[in-house]
């Protein structure tokens, strides 16, 4: 076996170590997250000081009530960085290299906000490094707005800081954890414009999916101006969806110039 395969591999059973995965195989699978309603409910005469807030229990505190509580009291965006990165709720966690925080120059403009690293990100800490960034790299050249040039005009992130095994699609309790954050994001780092890359961007920012049907017609999100893009790893899949893409970064390059 390849080390990469070996970590690979070893980061997917720490994962699921860490999710609760006890045996090797089991008839059905099991939801820890769910294991906090089946503990034994006191009796109602019980003694009042019968400790029941156990470690176990008082980790199941409400995910989102506690990303909303760290990501408001963010003051600047490296604070977020690092409320992110001690957020333990989230178990992607576990099974990632690295937090993907963002990428390019706070307070640019434009803020696009895609799905969730895949392998290249979390290697490198770094959102759209891969097939797919390098293909937005080239979309956003096209039209003067290029990652490289010194003075870019946008800045990156996505819904999700942590890479999904296997680059699974983000579950919904993952992205009702992880929006807080990605609001509190938006709000520090004051672009003028959104861009919504893909399905999962629009369900977490719009609250609904259908990205053929939202692409190219500005909305808003945030109270800020949004355009719903296609993905660029669905670009990848799907070549003729360029013509669309095309359009929608020209619809981009106008609204920005019209400030
Ligand atoms: N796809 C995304 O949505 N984000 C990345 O960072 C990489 C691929």
């Amino acid at each position: 076996m390849e080390s990469s395969e070996f970590h690979h591999a070893l980061a997917l059973l720490e994962w699921q170590v860490e999710l609760g995965a006890t045996e090797a195989i089991g008839d059905a699978p099991v939801n820890c997250y769910e294991l906090p309603e089946t503990v034994a409910k006191p009796k109602a005469k019980a003694p009042a000081a019968a400790p029941l807030a156990t470690p176990a229990v008082a980790a199941a505190a409400d995910p989102v009530v506690e990303a909303e509580r760290l990501a408001a009291a963010a003051p600047d965006l490296e604070s977020l960085r690092a409320a992110l990165a001690g957020f333990e709720h989230c178990a992607l966690k576990r099974g990632a290299r690295n937090l993907v925080f963002s990428d390019g120059i706070a307070g640019a403009p434009v803020m696009i906000v895609g799905e969730a690293p895949g392998r290249d990100e979390d290697r490198e800490g770094k959102p759209f490094v891969g097939r797919a960034g390098q293909l937005l790299d080239r979309m956003l050249a096209a039209i003067d707005m290029g990652r490289a040039e010194a003075e870019a005009p946008v800045y990156i992130t996505n819904v999700l800081p942590w890479r999904p095994p296997q680059n699974r699609d983000p579950q919904p309790e993952e992205i009702a954890m992880m929006r807080p954050f990605l609001q509190r994001h938006i709000v520090l780092a004051q672009p003028k414009l959104l861009v919504i890359m893909g399905n999962i961007s629009a369900q977490t920012l719009l609250g609904k999916r259908g990205i053929t049907r939202l692409r190219g017609t500005w909305t808003e999100a945030c109270g800020l101006p949004a355009l719903p893009m296609f993905h660029p790893a669905y670009l990848l899949r799907q070549p003729a969806a360029k013509r669309e893409a095309w359009a929608d970064l020209l619809s981009l390059k106008a609204r920005l110039a019209d400030g």
